[in-house]
């Protein structure tokens, strides 16, 4: 077999890699070890974690209704429709879908796994076992990354990882989740909806991460009504599989002093790149310790025929990282000049409320000692937040004191993940706080919080009384 353009892995950046490099006249083929294209994103990540989120806000919202007057009986949940449903509904119509977009684009999909050989080959074993040799001019490795096992962590089917969570095989009455990043907040939503008790341990003292603490807040108060309990500043250290359950010892800030019993266990503790799976090595690409492939702006390595995208170049690990360096790759080898250089990438947690950022946090600027002054709208004073009959959210902008400039935002609430994408507009766009202040928003949408933000910061906000400085 000999191709133009090979592409290992079908997650968002080797689908979007493949299918761009074919729509610049390459012949391309796109390797993919399982039967269905889409990588973690469709199979196993984004869209079906997000089918799940939608389920449980409608739990939720149901249970919420008692509020405005409105009595629903308490939700049912029948797990094998709601199964059937996440995979009808997304998985099944999305990965079906990139089939049908590679076969117009005449892009060869073999399904198999592929190691290097050579810069100039590759092997390929397929489901049978058999092997085909395949040579390639240029080389994509779009490979991902799966999630960090704990090493003290026993085998045990109670004991699961994002993708055994994500298929709900049954409701665990006493859930706990090691992790409170975006995984543990976001699964810990869904299975808290569906009627787990959950626990969440987390070794920094916030959630989410690194996000300033004032956008994480909103979400961690909502969820310490609604989980059983967080522990923050603390870690696993044993865990003793049962045949009642599973016994864990914590040390830390908030551990109990005695192991505390679940009947599951979510560890979702971030994720490695699966650069070995390829033995890049073998066509001399360099994989730094932890596993991630050096690339330049252009995402080439040190081997100037093979190019990386996506989770195996490193963090954010993220699907709208992965697209975009997938496109830059395909052009760079059709011959363009071009270059991955976003100002910012946005973060969203899909939770509720939702929490979203992008470009400079606070956290950031005290860090690196950045100037900034920022404007923060709360979403109290917004109507149509209260409309929704909620309250807690906020919008924050953070702009540079000398010009004026967008430097980065912050939103939780409703919908923060759709009202995000114009702050990152604006700082592509090197627009002004004035820019945003004065751009016509749609009255009553939440999208007029984002404008108010701009108002604080530019003096002009008649919504909120603010002394003068
Ligand atoms: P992947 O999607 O990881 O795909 C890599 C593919 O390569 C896989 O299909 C794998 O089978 C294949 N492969 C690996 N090695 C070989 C080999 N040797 N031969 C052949 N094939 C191989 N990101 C977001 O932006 N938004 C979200 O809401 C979001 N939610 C998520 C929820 C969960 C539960 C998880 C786990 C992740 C989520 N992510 C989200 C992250 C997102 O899924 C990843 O950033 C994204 O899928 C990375 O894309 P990729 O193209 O680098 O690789
Ligand atoms: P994460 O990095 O977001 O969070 C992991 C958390 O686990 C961190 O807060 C960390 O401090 C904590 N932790 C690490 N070791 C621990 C220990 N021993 N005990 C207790 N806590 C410990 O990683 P996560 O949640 O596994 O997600 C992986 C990646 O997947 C994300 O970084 C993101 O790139 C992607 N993702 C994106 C989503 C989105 O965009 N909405 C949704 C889900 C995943």
């Amino acid at each position: 077999m000999e191709t133009e353009v090979v592409v290992i892995g079908s997650g968002p950046g080797g689908y979007t890699a493949a299918f761009r490099a074919a729509d610049l006249g390459k012949k391309v083929t796109l390797i993919e070890y399982y039967p269905t294209l889409g990588g973690v994103c469709l199979n196993v990540g984004c869209i079906p974690s997000k089918a799940l989120l939608h389920a449980a806000k409608i739990m939720c919202e149901a249970d919420e209704a008692k509020d405005m007057g409105i009595t629903l009986g308490k939700p049912k949940v029948d797990l094998k429709k709601l199964r059937e449903w996440v995979e009808k509904q997304t998985i099944n119509k999305l990965t079906g879908g990139l089939s049908a977009l590679a076969k117009k684009r005449k892009v060869t999909v073999v399904q198999g796994h592929a190691e290097f050989l050579s810069s100039k080959a590759l092997q390929i074993t397929k489901t049978d076992g058999s092997t085909e040799e395949l040579k390639f001019v240029d080389a994509i490795i779009a490979v991902g990354s799966r999630p960090i096992k704990l090493p003290f962590l026993p085998d045990d089917p109670r004991i699961m990882d994002s993708t055994g969570a994500l298929q709900i095989a049954d409701l665990p009455e006493d859930l706990l989740i090691i992790g409170g990043g975006i995984i543990g907040m976001e699964m810990g939503t869904v299975y808290d909806a569906l009627g787990s008790k959950v626990t969440v341990v987390e070794l920094l003292d916030n959630i989410l991460g690194n996000v300033d603490k004032d956008l994480a807040a909103p979400l961690y108060k909502r969820m310490q009504k609604r989980f059983k309990s967080f522990m923050l500043s603390t870690k696993v250290t044993k865990v003793e599989a049962k045949k009642d359950g599973l016994y864990v010892t914590f040390e830390g800030k908030e551990a109990p002093a005695s192991p505390v019993r679940f009947d599951k266990i979510l560890s979702c503790v971030g994720r490695t790149p699966n650069s070995k799976e390829v033995k890049a090595e073998k066509a001399g690409v360099n994989v730094d310790e932890r596993g991630f492939i050096a690339v330049d702006k252009q995402q080439r390595t040190n081997v100037a025929n093979i190019y990386a995208i996506g989770d195996v170049v490193g963090n954010p690990m993220l699907a709208h990282k992965a697209i975009p360096e997938g496109k830059i790759a395909a052009e760079v080898i059709a011959g363009k000049q071009h270059y991955f250089e976003p100002l910012c990438i946005p973060n969203v947690a899909y939770t509720d409320p939702e929490v979203a950022w992008t470009g400079l946090t606070e956290n950031e600027a005290k860090a690196k000692g950045i100037e900034y002054e920022k404007g923060t709208f709360p979403w109290i004073a917004s109507g149509r937040s209260l409309a929704l009959g909620r309250d807690e959210g906020v919008t924050k902008i953070l702009v540079d004191p000398k010009t004026n400039r967008v430097l980065g935002a912050g939103i939780v609430g409703a919908n923060a993940g759709d009202l995000i994408a114009e702050v990152g507009l604006a700082i592509e766009m090197g627009c002004d706080i004035e820019d945003i202040a004065l751009t016509i928003h749609p009255h009553p949408t939440l999208s007029e919080t984002v404008a108010q933000a701009a108002e604080i910061i530019d003096g002009t906000i008649t919504d909120l009384y603010m002394p003068k400085k």
